[in-house]
């Protein structure tokens, strides 16, 4: 065999592959080092010189190292955050950075870390002591850290790009009318009752069946949902932001009414309703408030008088919970349907029918509402067109005598 005095690389190309080796050799030490950046170790070590620095060495030597968890039974929770974020209950790292930095103190002084971790609160995976992972967002987990870059992720309106986080703060408190803290949640409260959502949907056990029982709709799974018509990203809060701005966008057959919501209405009631989910959470967990949420008292006296005065019929049939019927004394709290005082004449020009057969062969909303919420027999569709005659008549009447309440409602 001959023997091969030439090497495959001429002379000339040595220094080349020095530099190459060379190079090789830096990168992998950037490299190993800009990992272990990420790595639990790491900032347990940060953490105690930043202590020494403040405190002094003795009292750096008091932090214990290695992995730390708290063990939650009753929530099945086991949270390694403080792993790295070792800050937490400490004073003085109020404005350092992430994950050194000190709690703020209301949150975990009504809640104790001891009894509430850190992901009932924040979410996350709670085992996970590499950040990707204990942050996520991470396949087939559904709770991500709800922190400000999801928030601003998702463009939420207003200053507080933290909000989310209220999502897991409700719940818990789901049945409080209004929680300190909760500014985004609150606000949906106040536009789920103000706009009249029960009169379509059951929540808590009391409503109406027109649309789904929306009690525990935030289990509802992702995939359960028809993004089809969504532009941008594909998830749950995204579909009910685009649902609350305009339901037919979504869903085009619905008769969910497009209510005119922003922004920031359309956000918050996404957020309360990915909240609205079975919570993994003993009962004693549970604020001190009765867990339903009652019609208030006046709510219940409004309906006894409206009962025994001349629009009981309405009021009885449950027609009243979406329609006014002023001439009638009959108030709606929702206002979802037109005040049907004028009716009789209404439908004519709204549905070119008369009352007759708008009651009988109804379209829109009304066909889903006699279809699956008030079913009324043949007999009983007579009488609610006489009603509607009869509070026609009390229209007239009132007008002529110049005492007619404006016939107002609608969306
Ligand atoms: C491996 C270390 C590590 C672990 C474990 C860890 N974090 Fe962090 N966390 C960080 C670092 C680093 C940052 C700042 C940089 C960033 O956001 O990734 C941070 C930032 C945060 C922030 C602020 C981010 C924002 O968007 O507002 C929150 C909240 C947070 N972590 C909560 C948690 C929770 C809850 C857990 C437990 C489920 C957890 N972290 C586990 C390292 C960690
Ligand atoms: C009772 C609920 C609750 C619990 C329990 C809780 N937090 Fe928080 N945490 C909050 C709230 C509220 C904020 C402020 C959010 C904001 O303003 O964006 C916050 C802020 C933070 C921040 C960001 C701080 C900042 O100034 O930006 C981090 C990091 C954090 N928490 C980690 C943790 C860790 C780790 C645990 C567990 C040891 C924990 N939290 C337990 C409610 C809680
Ligand atoms: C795991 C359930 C749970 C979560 C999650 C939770 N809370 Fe609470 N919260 C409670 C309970 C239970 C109480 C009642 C404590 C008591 O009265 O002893 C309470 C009390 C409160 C109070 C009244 C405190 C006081 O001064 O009496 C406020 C305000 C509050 N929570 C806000 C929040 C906010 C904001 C969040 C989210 C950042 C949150 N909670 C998350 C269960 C929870
Ligand atoms: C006139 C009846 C009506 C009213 C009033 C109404 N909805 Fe709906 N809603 C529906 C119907 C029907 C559907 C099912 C079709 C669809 O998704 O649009 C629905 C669907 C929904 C869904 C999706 C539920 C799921 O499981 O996919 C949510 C969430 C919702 N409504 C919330 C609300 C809220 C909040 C309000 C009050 C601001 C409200 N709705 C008012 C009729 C109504
Ligand atoms: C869940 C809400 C809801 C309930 C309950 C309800 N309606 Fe309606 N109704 C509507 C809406 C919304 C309209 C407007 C038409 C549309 O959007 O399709 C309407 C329209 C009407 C109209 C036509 C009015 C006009 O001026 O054009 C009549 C008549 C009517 N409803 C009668 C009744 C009667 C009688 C009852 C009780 C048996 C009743 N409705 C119960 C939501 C409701």
């Amino acid at each position: 065999m001959e023997k091969r005095t030439d090497s495959p690389y001429p002379r000339k190309d040595l220094p080349i592959l020095a530099i190459i080796g060379v190079l090789l050799v830096i990168s992998t030490i950037v490299f190993a080092v800009t990992d272990h950046r990420k790595d639990w170790r790491y900032y347990q070590a940060e953490f105690k010189k930043m202590v020494a620095e403040k405190f002094g060495a003795e009292k750096a030597a008091t932090i214990p190292s290695g992995m730390k968890q708290i063990w939650v039974p009753d929530m099945r929770r086991a949270d390694r955050c403080i792993t790295c974020h070792q800050g937490i209950l400490w004073k003085g790292f109020e404005t350092a950075d992430h994950p050194y930095k000190t709690h703020p103190p209301e949150p975990i002084r009504t809640h104790p870390i001891e009894k509430y971790g850190c992901t009932s609160c924040h979410g996350g995976q709670g085992f996970a002591v590499q950040s990707q992972e204990a942050h996520g967002p991470v396949k087939f987990w559904e709770e991500p850290v709800l922190g400000k870059s999801m928030g601003e992720g998702y463009s939420l309106a207003g200053d507080d790009k933290g909000a989310l986080i209220q999502m897991n703060c409700n719940v818990c408190h789901r049945f409080d009318r209004e929680t300190k803290g909760m500014d985004m949640i609150n606000h949906a409260k106040k536009l789920v009752r103000d706009k009249g959502c029960r009169a379509c949907h059951v929540v808590n056990s009391r409503g109406g069946t027109i649309g789904p029982d929306l009690t525990f709709v935030g289990d509802k799974a992702a995939e359960q949902y028809d993004m089809s018509r969504l532009g941008g990203q594909k998830t749950a809060f995204a579909w009910h932001v685009s649902h609350f701005k305009n339901p037919k966008e979504v869903v085009p057959d619905t008769v969910m009414p497009n209510f005119g919501f922003g922004t920031k209405d359309a956000q918050s009631l996404a957020a309360l309703m990915l909240s609205w989910k079975r919570a993994p959470v003993p009962v004693d967990f549970r604020p001190g408030v009765a867990r339903t949420d009652p019609q208030t008292a006046e709510e219940v006296a409004d309906e006894q008088r409206m009962k025994t005065g001349p629009g009981a019929w309405f009021v009885k049939t449950g027609c009243f919970i979406c329609h006014s019927v002023s001439s009638l004394g009959v108030k709606s709290a929702a206002q979802i349907g037109p005040d049907l005082s004028t009716a009789v004449e209404d439908t004519q020009s709204r549905f070119g029918k008369t009352v007759d057969d708008f009651v009988k062969n109804p379209t829109g909303t009304m066909s889903v509402v006699l279809t699956r919420q008030i079913v009324l027999t043949d007999q009983e569709k007579e009488v609610a067109i006489q009603k509607l005659r009869e509070a026609y008549a009390e229209h007239q009447k009132q007008k002529a005598a110049g005492t007619a309440a404006t016939a107002s409602g609608g969306h």
